[in-house]
């Protein structure tokens, strides 16, 4: 999915259920960006779709961006485990780093991507 990052929706609020993940494509000033929402107890995050220890995509299947317990964001390249609520890196080989989060804001019942 592409969306233009300045004022464009990214997705529905509605688009994304309770413990869902999905990737998009947003234009930004400075190129594509690959990035991911997530929806945890109500809110959105959403991080820049790079792990800091290879710039890899984290998402070996699309979407999925979650550990199987669903408790962490998962790199599925040498398995770095992230905090969601803040993009921590809690274990793996890039531990101490953090996820680059994206701002958001939602406009009606539509998730934009703040500039
Ligand atoms: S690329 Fe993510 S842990 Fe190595």
């Amino acid at each position: 999915m592409s969306a233009a990052a300045t004022g464009r929706p990214i997705c529905r609020l509605g688009d994304l259920a309770e413990g869902e993940t999905k990737g998009f494509s947003v234009e930004t000033s400075d190129g594509p960006q690959e990035i991911f929402l997530l929806r945890r107890n109500g809110r959105v995050i959403g991080y820049v779709n790079s792990c800091p220890h290879l710039r890899s995509p984290l998402d070996w299947v699309p979407n999925r961006f979650l550990s199987a317990d669903g408790r962490h964001v998962l790199c599925a390249t040498h398995g770095a485990l992230f905090r969601i609520e803040d993009g921590y890196c809690v274990a793996g080989p890039c531990a101490g780093a953090s996820l680059t989060q994206v701002e958001l804001r939602l406009r009606g019942d539509e998730i934009v991507m703040e500039p």
